[in-house]
């Protein structure tokens, strides 16, 4: 009889095999340890506030204060009319060209469903945030990985060989998990490559405010009316807000009408963003004391990765200076070690949680990990004692 007969568990599709998140799935590893009582470091993630950055206070003060406004409904599917008037204040561009989305993290996934197809090429930077890799697999997109200079600079010959074909190119700036900000100079040779073969460009900003050295490059500035490109930012990490999830999506340059429909679509399925978070990200993002806000923290977050430099520098580790957001991505040069799994889970058991290289695509030509330097000095040397020996 059916009812007497094991019933097996569910399985999921065969869809979620593409779908993974290294930076949170080392953390479950992580949390058995701290369940045998371990005390854990967790260098892995890039939440400002878990290290004692406050969000910007404009952002819960307009919350509040928009949670006493009569409006309970959903918000405009493509976005707050305020925030995209703000947005494309900043931007230079219309408001029509504005999509609001929950954290970038959604217009990334919007950008791929709406632009990449099957085995269309898209140009994404080696090493790479995750999530880029997951959703070029995901939407059936060919993934082709441009290469970096020991600077962390964009190899701009690496790329002229790669480029011919793609569909687009992601540029992540400053760049996660390198640390690396690009120079103007980088920058214009990217864009002329692009405009060149006509590849238009996914320009990470989650970070472009969090510049710790160097001159900062506004992009659209030097990109606008020499190639097509969308610039997509959020209250994440420039704010210290990531619990807000709001992010945005500003095009630039006019072949995308097509694109921004399917934008259209998108949101219209999901209905709408956080609405009072909505009414946050708009005061926030044009409040004049937003820049003595993130001087603050560029200050914090230059003292945290001097100390960074100076621990790591003493073990057989090699890395790109990193000159903008936070992270650094490490190269093992010690000869104890031929994975990075193993590595990262060594450093676990000391208590210590970075990400394993390969998550972020690169583990071809060494051993790497990726770690934050949001913690204060006194955690980052911590962490760097407990793992110096096994270097
Ligand atoms: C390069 C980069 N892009 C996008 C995101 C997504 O951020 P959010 O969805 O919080 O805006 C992150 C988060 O860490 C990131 O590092």
């Amino acid at each position: 009889m059916l009812h007497l007969k094991r019933q097996l568990p569910y399985r999921p599709t065969e869809r979620m095999n593409v779908v993974s998140y290294p930076i949170r799935d080392i953390v479950m590893e992580a949390k058995r340890e701290e369940a045998k009582g371990k005390k854990m470091i967790y260098l892995n993630i890039g939440d400002p506030p878990q290290y004692g950055f406050e969000p910007f206070q404009v952002i819960a003060d307009r919350v509040k204060s928009a949670l006493d406004e009569p409006w309970k409904g959903y918000a405009p599917s493509e976005g707050d009319e305020d925030l995209r008037k703000n947005v494309a204040k900043i931007e230079k561009c219309s408001p029509e060209d504005v999509f609001a989305v929950a954290g970038l993290t959604e217009g990334i996934d919007f950008f791929f469903h709406a632009f990449i197809g099957f085995g269309e090429k898209v140009l994404l930077p080696n090493p790479v945030y995750p999530l880029y890799l997951s959703k070029a697999k995901q939407f059936e997109g060919d993934s082709v990985f441009y290469r970096h200079d020991a600077d962390g600079q964009i190899d701009v010959a690496n790329l002229s060989r790669k480029i011919e074909g793609a569909k687009a190119m992601v540029i992540i700036n400053p760049n996660n998990p390198l640390g690396s900000v690009y120079s103007e100079k980088n920058l214009l040779e990217v864009i002329k490559l692009c405009a060149e073969y006509d590849v238009p460009i996914f320009y990470d900003g989650s970070y472009d405010q969090l510049i710790l050295e160097g001159r900062q490059v506004d992009f659209r500035k030097i990109a606008r009316n020499k190639v097509p490109f969308i610039y997509g930012s959020s209250l994440s990490k420039d704010f210290s807000y990531p619990g807000a999830r709001i992010g945005w999506v500003a095009f630039h340059g006019d072949r995308w009408s097509e694109v921004k429909n399917a934008f259209f679509l998108l949101c219209n399925q999901r209905l709408s963003v956080n609405w009072e978070y909505q009414k946050a990200a708009a005061a926030a993002i044009v409040d004049p004391s937003f820049q003595s806000y993130v001087s603050a923290m560029r200050k914090k977050l230059i003292e945290r990765r001097d100390t960074f430099i100076r621990m790591a520098r003493k073990l057989p580790l090699s890395f790109p200076v990193p000159q903008g957001a936070f992270y650094a991505f490490m190269k093992i040069e010690s000869p104890k070690w031929k994975k990075d799994l193993a590595f990262v889970r060594a450093a676990l058991k000391e208590g210590v949680v970075f990400v394993p290289g390969s998550g972020f695509g690169r583990q071809e030509d060494g051993v790497y990990f990726r770690s934050t330097f949001l913690p204060e000095p006194h955690i980052i040397e911590e962490a760097f004692s407990k793992i110096k020996r096994l270097l």
